[in-house]
């Protein structure tokens, strides 16, 4: 383990179980206890095939492509925070890719986070660092106060399930340190997608809670106001998945090393082109 101060620091205060996960978890989150009941339930099972599951709900080469892209704009030595990290695979090639950045993954089901394990294998306690806490209430502290926070917040559609999504970006911002990078993917209202359901007479839905279960708001206008205007600065929006259509039962492009998901990856952009049929948007913004 290289030892670097800002890491030791995150991780000092944090108990290390015998299975290799830091407990961080300061109080019971009333706000997503149906949704934690769901995933925990979901976590419970044995799971031979990780990445068949995964390319359910995620385009592994785009999000690879991402998070390479992310990582170009990480200083040396960077150590970024996922919030909602889940199993981890986002950072299975962390050593290959940029040997020198640590990673804290940040979940509140902690069955996931033994299920990471088996993903990153020897990674874990060397490159990645696991970290069972909620993201409304970060187990670190205040990086304004301390003059040391994370060089990058990374949240892949978890934000996108957190009631109270001010006070989630407050919390990261909390612990960002000072040019630090925020970036969160959450999935995109599509009207060509709504259009299909309808026909189908099925219910598209955009915000609130889904069937009675868990919350799940789409990226909206005012999620990028509250960024806005928490950062007091500019934000910049992304759009991502163009070909991977899981609702559509096309799961084809989100397959590890598939051609068309290498060509899904050509279409992300920062301008908008096509932007109503891309599955995920995402904010970005740099702290001050
Ligand atoms: C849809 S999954 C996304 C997983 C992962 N980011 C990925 O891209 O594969 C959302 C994850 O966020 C976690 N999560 C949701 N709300 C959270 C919260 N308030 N604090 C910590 N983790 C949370 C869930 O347990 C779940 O693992």
């Amino acid at each position: 383990v290289i030892s670097r101060g800002p890491l030791d620091f995150f991780l000092k205060d944090l108990p290390l179980h015998d299975d290799g996960i830091y407990r961080g978890l300061i109080a019971d989150n009333r706000s997503q206890n149906t949704e934690i009941e769901m995933r925990q339930n979901f976590a419970n099972q044995e799971i031979d095939d990780y990445f068949s599951l995964i390319q359910k709900s995620h385009s592994v080469p785009v999000m690879d492509f991402e998070v390479r892209r992310f990582l170009r704009e990480m200083p040396s030595e960077a150590i970024i925070l996922d919030i909602g990290g889940c199993w981890g695979w986002h950072w299975r090639q962390i050593k290959e890719v940029r040997p020198d950045v640590r990673i804290l993954i940040v979940d509140f089901v902690l069955q996931n986070l033994i299920h990471a394990k088996k993903i990153l294998g020897d990674l874990v306690g060397k490159e990645v660092f696991l970290v069972h806490a909620d993201a409304t209430n970060l187990p670190f502290l205040s990086a304004d106060s301390i003059g040391i926070g994370f060089d990058g917040v990374w949240t892949v559609q978890t934000l996108q399930h957190i009631p109270d999504f001010k006070s989630a970006v407050s919390e990261l911002f909390r612990v960002l340190g000072p040019k630090g990078l925020f970036i969160n993917y959450s999935l995109n209202i599509q009207p060509h997608m709504q259009f299909i359901y309808k026909l189908l007479k099925k219910k598209y839905h955009i915000s609130g809670i889904l069937n009675g279960e868990y919350f799940l708001d789409r990226a909206s206008s005012s999620q990028k106001l509250v960024i806005e205007s928490q950062f007091n600065s500019e934000v910049t929006e992304r759009w991502t998945e163009f070909l991977f259509s899981p609702e559509l039962l096309f799961f084809r492009p989100g397959i590890q090393s598939s051609v068309l998901g290498m060509l899904d990856t050509r279409f992300s952009n920062n301008i908008g082109f096509l932007k109503s049929l891309a599955r995920q948007h995402s904010f970005e913004c740099r702290k001050n």
